[in-house]
């Protein structure tokens, strides 16, 4: 099964993405986190996706579809995959279209989940990312066992150098002019599924497993 997540930044993509690559066995594949995790070890690829995303704008699709496409390639992609992030411009859509149709397959579900953007901002400033595996808190909404502590490795919880809400309003100009024509894009080939992502996270996953199928 191949799923994309659709959704403005803080629409808790992520969050609900995680719960569905457990629930289905299929490996959760978020650009944003491969590069964070390429800046945290000070990588090429890192130094050049720094900048653009400090600074709440894309990384060129130059660099961001070749990485992708690469990567839903590996063995662990064979029975599908949870896309977090990707595609965010229509080029990438139609790169991603292409690439899929070569090996004989297709997106079978992008689910929108949909959230406006006044709850964003309060999401955004609350949330806490470890950036060593990926989790993500909240400070009020999903707490951490221990305050400032990752549950899964260990290691010490950030607010992300984006999440400053200056940073968040540009992040959101930036989805409504390239990312959101994404949903008529998918409409039109008939895969897209609306999900309300104001619910609290187990209702809104609820909701994506009756889309799913059990
Ligand atoms: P990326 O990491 O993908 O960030 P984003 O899309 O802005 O999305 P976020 O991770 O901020 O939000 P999310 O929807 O995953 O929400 P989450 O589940 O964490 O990308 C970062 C940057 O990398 C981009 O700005 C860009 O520069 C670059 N980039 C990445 N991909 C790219 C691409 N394809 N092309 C070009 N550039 C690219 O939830 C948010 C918070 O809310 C959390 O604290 C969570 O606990 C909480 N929460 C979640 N659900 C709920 C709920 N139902 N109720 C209450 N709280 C909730
Ligand atoms: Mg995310
Ligand atoms: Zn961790």
């Amino acid at each position: 099964m191949k799923i994309i997540m659709l959704g403005a930044p803080g629409a808790g993509k992520g969050t609900q993405a995680k719960k569905i690559a457990a629930k289905y066995q299929i490996p959760h594949i978020s650009t944003g986190d491969i590069f964070r995790a390429n800046i945290k070890n000070g990588t090429e690829l890192g130094m050049k996706a720094k900048a653009f995303m400090d600074a709440g704008g894309l990384v060129p699709d130059e660099i961001t579809i070749g990485m992708l496409l690469d990567r839903i390639q590996e063995a662990d992609c064979a029975k599908g995959c949870v896309l977090d992030g990707f595609p965010r411009t229509i080029p990438q859509a139609e790169s991603l279209t292409k690439a899929l149709k070569d090996m004989g397959e297709s997106i079978d579900y992008a689910v929108n989940v949909d959230v406006p953007d006044e709850s964003i901002i309060r999401r955004m400033s609350g949330r806490r990312a470890c950036l060593a595996c990926g989790s993500t808190y909240h400070i009020v909404y999903n707490v951490p066992k221990t305050e400032g502590v990752c549950d899964v490795c260990g290691q010490q919880l950030v607010l992300r150098d984006d999440d400053k809400p200056e940073t968040v309003k540009k992040r959101l100009d930036v989805y409504h002019e390239q990312t959101q024509p994404l949903i008529d894009y998918y409409k039109k080939t008939g895969v897209l599924a609306e999900v309300d992502g104001t619910m609290d996270m187990e209702e809104v996953f609820q909701a994506i497993v009756r889309i799913l199928g059990a």
